[in-house]
């Protein structure tokens, strides 16, 4: 297809307006204007995506109720559920003035699988609407599993333990839960919302078939609608970053001074958890004790009471010298294919865990909340790239920095996520399976005609 499709052909992108949402959807807009698509993204206002990275895509910002806020709340279902309330009219409006005042027909609306509301607007101006989901396809599988068995009466707020899922290994009961606060009814009310029945004509799933093709069968043998898996998107998109945070390129130039495989990339947070300052004391006695070279992100705002790094503990910086180097955000596609990069301690976001497999690099996991903990389970018992942390305490911390990157069964998890690495190369290659889904999927938008 490539280059020689008519740009007569209009997609609208709705992007979640959190970094780990933005990322992939930017990235598949990309990957759709090469193939010959028109793009416009429509965007809330607040963390609103930087057009200058992006010369080819047009932009319709929508109010959205929260962009005079400028710091990301904590709440983000209470986020997500307002946005989608405060930018149903104004997206609907502006694709009736898009129609009218341009006569631009739109092929499809691509929407986060969050923002319920545009598969709705897509519906009363009769466009076809696909989902993009920028979780895995265990995740998905997973908590619809549990849906179910609280529908069959299986299930009470009791059950939700430490106690393995069945017939879902390594799940436990409470991998599942978007927090740990969380109500069952609550859950299941917003698990209905994002796995129910929906509207759309298809689904786009950030993932790829060498890692998740049992699941994504399971999910497809379920599902009315064709899925097509054509991640890492990161992988076949060859975008400029669109990260919402200006990136440190300095780390670069230390890393080059690094040994190979010696260092830990830190960066547990991603962009939206936080800690307190009696853990990120914890965190960096622990970076310092393991006598590794580390590069730490920490995201401003990330530690409570304070802008940055004010409440690292006195003498820390001093005594870890040159062989800590810390960053407010990182290139981190690149610092993780960076020779010097042993290991990457993550919470296990769903693009992190791409990434860091798509650069055959393993994980110290230390999930936040939501996907990421299902995320972490799958690194470490399923795909065993990985060590799961389990509590934020110095001499844990310390001890599975050395066992990622000194002892033999970290070289072992290393040796692995090379190999996914590889299986990663292939897929998105030409002829692989990504690749493929990829052209169904623009032969799919094809066939809706204009
Ligand atoms: C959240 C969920 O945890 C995730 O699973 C879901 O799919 C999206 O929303 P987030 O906390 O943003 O994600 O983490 P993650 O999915 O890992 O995305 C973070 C992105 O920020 C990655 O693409 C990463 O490369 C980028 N990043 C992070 C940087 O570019 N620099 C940094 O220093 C840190």
């Amino acid at each position: 297809m490539g280059k020689q499709l008519q740009r007569s052909h209009r997609l609208v992108l709705v992007p979640c307006p959190y970094e780990g949402h933005l990322n992939p959807m930017l990235q598949l807009g990309t990957v759709l204007h090469f193939k010959g698509f028109s793009i416009t993204v429509a965007h809330t206002i607040y963390n609103s995506p930087n057009p200058h990275n992006l010369p080819d895509f047009s932009f319709l910002p929508m109010p959205d109720g929260l962009s005079d806020r400028g710091v990301t709340s904590m709440d983000v279902v209470g986020d997500v559920l307002a946005v989608n309330e405060n930018c149903r009219e104004i997206f609907q409006r502006s694709l009736e003035k898009l129609k009218e005042t341009q006569g631009e027909i739109i092929s499809c609306i691509i929407s986060d699988e969050l923002m319920f509301f545009a598969e709705d607007v897509a519906n009363n101006l009769k466009i076809p609407s696909i989902i993009l989901r920028t979780t895995n396809a265990a995740t998905s599988f997973a908590r619809s599993g549990l849906v179910k068995l609280k529908e069959k009466g299986l299930l009470s707020q009791d059950t939700l333990s430490n106690e393995l899922v069945p017939e879902l290994y390594p799940l436990r009961f409470k991998d599942l839960l978007f927090s740990l606060s969380e109500t069952l009814e609550n859950f299941s009310a917003i698990v209905t919302k994002i796995y129910g029945k929906r509207a759309s004509s298809a689904i786009i799933w950030n993932t790829v078939s060498c890692l998740e093709q049992a699941t994504l069968e399971q999910i497809q043998q379920q599902c009315k609608v064709p899925i097509f898996p054509v991640g890492p998107i990161h992988m076949i998109a060859a975008s400029n970053s669109s990260s919402l945070i200006e990136e440190d390129r300095s780390c670069l130039s230390w890393l080059d001074k690094q040994p190979h495989n010696s260092v830990i990339y830190v960066s547990n947070l991603g962009s939206l958890a936080s800690v307190n300052e009696k853990e990120v004391t914890e965190i960096a006695w622990g970076l310092a004790n393991s006598n590794q070279p580390f590069l730490w992100v920490i995201r401003p705002g990330s530690v409570h009471s304070s802008d940055w790094i004010e409440l690292l503990p006195k003498g820390f910086q001093d005594d870890v010298g040159d062989k800590g180097c810390i960053v407010r955000w990182a290139p981190q596609r690149e610092v993780l294919a960076h020779p010097a990069v042993g290991g990457f301690w993550s919470h296990c976001g769903w693009n992190s865990t791409l990434e860091s497999l798509a650069a055959g690099v393993p994980i110290i996991c230390k999930p936040c909340f939501g996907d990421q903990k299902v995320n972490a389970r799958y690194v470490s018992h399923v795909w065993r790239i990985g060590l799961e942390l389990e509590e934020l305490k110095r001499r844990d911390i310390e001890s599975a920095i050395r066992r990622l990157i000194l002892h033999e069964d970290g070289k072992e998890m290393r040796a692995r996520a090379k190999e996914l690495k590889e299986k990663f190369e292939v897929c998105t290659r030409k002829g692989g399976s990504s690749c493929d889904s990829l052209n169904e999927l623009v032969n799919f938008i094809m066939s809706f005609g204009t």
